[in-house]
């Protein structure tokens, strides 16, 4: 067998590992075995690479495998779960580059390309420089390097799309100067030139299509650029005819856009609302005009007092649970109740905190048990049967407005049926608004109680009124 028979088999081989392990990733149980799955197809990806004869320098890709991985192993042991986020946009903005570097190098070393090759080429480097500086900044957002907030001015959508036609045009200048005539055509000698000025608008139309949008949307922003980086990566693989390039680029391409869809759906927003930017700029939405809630707040002996007679708990994670790194407490309180025979389960909204499996992550790592973790329409029904609905650092995903109230800007967003239960303890920090800067209608609701309070330090507090009242 010679070397391309022995690696397209070989790549077949890793890209099925790909597969099962997005396919056991799916759920939390068989997460890391599928992260495992997938590491271990890269890992025959990468060998079976690095055996091609046409490798010029092994010193310099031992090298780069060397920093890479130090780098790598850095990050992910320091990197706080908080931060993943701008983790991710980094790695996806690295991905981009690296698919506009190869792009860009095949293009300068080539002599003969066909029109396909020099269409795939342009889209290598074309998305791959728009996902790089898009993802920078998407990075400099959520890191509080660049400003958080939407950044628009006059002309930004008419500017965006002259640049989008701009590069396209070029690229076919590109092709058609080098000898392509784009149906039938073999190019004789690339122009650098016009790969230059692609490259440059690349990276422009990165920064001004995500500059646009606030910080908080960053996490949807940051899976379609995950998608885009996958895109790039399959036309890169069609440049350099790499078959495992391809298929894994199309993996991340289609799951990015997958997950995207998923996110804009839970949020009750469309991509293009996300795309347009400006979200959460305005200082309050309609709905969250001043309603004066009238609010009961209770103190820790009260609160503590509820669970002694409740005889079933739902608990209801949000984005500051993640915020107080809380979810250790949270975890010994359910325990703690669950010793008292209380039955206690955990309802988890699609898009509670701020990226997709947010919360599941953070449960598990404090050791939750899987099964009691209840994704929203598992639960939704069982709040109306509930005592105690404990709500911690969650506020969007509880807001009754999202069923009724037609000029929210959640309004339709499917939320936790936690009005329902027969109390509904709410513990955050003060009256502020989250993530969709309108006003919780919930607060005001005979049946629920604030407990006022960084999550850690009052969960910390209720377990210990709990186990002193025992
Ligand atoms: P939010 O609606 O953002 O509310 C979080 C609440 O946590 C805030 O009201 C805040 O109130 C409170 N909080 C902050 N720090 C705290 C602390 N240390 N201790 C206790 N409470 C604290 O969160 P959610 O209910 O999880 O909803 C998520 C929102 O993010 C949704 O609107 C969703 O659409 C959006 N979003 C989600 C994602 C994904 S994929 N998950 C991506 C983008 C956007 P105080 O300041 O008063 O404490």
């Amino acid at each position: 067998m010679n070397y391309e028979h022995f690696s397209t088999a070989a790549y077949i081989v890793s890209a099925v590992f790909f597969i099962l392990g997005i396919k056991r990733m799916s759920k939390v149980k068989t997460a890391r075995q599928g992260n495992a799955f997938a590491a271990f197809g890269m890992l025959i990806a990468v060998l079976v690479t690095l055996f091609n004869h046409k490798i010029v320098s092994y010193e310099l890709i031992i090298a780069g495998i060397l920093i890479g991985a130090m780098i790598g192993f850095v990050l992910a042991t320091t990197v706080q779960m908080t931060a993943m986020p701008q983790m991710v946009a980094l790695l996806n903005g690295f991905g981009g580059i690296a698919s506009l570097l190869v792009s860009s190098s095949e293009f300068n070393l080539a002599h003969d390309l066909d029109s396909f090759t020099s269409i795939t080429t342009f889209l290598g480097i074309f998305i791959g420089g728009v996902t790089f500086t898009g993802s920078l900044i998407a990075f400099g957002k959520l890191q509080g390097i660049v400003t958080e907030k939407s950044v628009m001015y006059p002309m930004q959508h008419f500017i965006n799309l002259t640049l989008i036609l701009v590069s396209v045009g070029l690229g076919y200048v590109m092709a058609d100067q080098s000898g392509i005539h784009l149906l039938d055509g073999i190019i004789e000698t690339p122009s650098h030139e016009i790969v230059i000025a692609i490259v440059v608008l690349a990276l422009l139309l990165g920064v001004l299509l995500v500059i646009p949008i606030g910080g908080a949307d960053m996490p949807v922003v940051i899976s379609l650029l995950n998608s885009y980086s996958g895109i790039a990566a399959a036309m890169t693989g069609f440049v350099i005819q790499n078959s495992v390039l391809i298929i894994t680029g199309s993996l991340v391409g289609a799951s990015g856009i997958i997950l995207t869809q998923i996110m804009c759906k839970s949020m009750n927003r469309s991509l293009l609302n996300v795309l347009l930017g400006g979200f959460g700029n305005a200082p309050a939405a309609k709905s969250g005009e001043k309603k004066d809630i009238i609010i009961k707040e209770v103190g820790v002996e009260e609160a503590a007092m509820l669970f002694e007679t409740a005889t079933s708990v739902i608990i209801v994670p949000g984005y500051g649970m993640a915020v107080a790194q809380a979810q250790h407490v949270v975890r010994e309180l359910s325990e703690l109740l669950q010793k008292r025979d209380i039955t206690v389960k955990f309802a988890i909204h699609p898009v509670a905190g701020r990226m997709p499996g947010h919360m599941n992550v953070l449960l598990a790592e404090a050791n939750v048990p899987y099964e009691i973790l209840m994704e929203m329409d598992q639960i939704n029904d069982e709040f109306a049967n509930t005592d105690l609905a404990l709500v911690i650092g969650a506020n969007d995903v509880t807001n009754p407005a999202a069923r009724h109230d037609k000029s929210s800007p959640i309004y339709g967003m499917p939320i936790l049926n936690v009005d329902k239960a027969r109390t509904v303890i709410i513990n955050k920090r003060s009256m502020k608004p989250g993530y969709a800067g309108i006003e919780n209608e919930l607060y005001g609701f005979p049946n629920a109680l604030m407990y006022f309070g960084d999550a850690k330090d009052a969960m910390s507090k209720l377990i210990t009124e709990i186990k002193e009242n025992s």
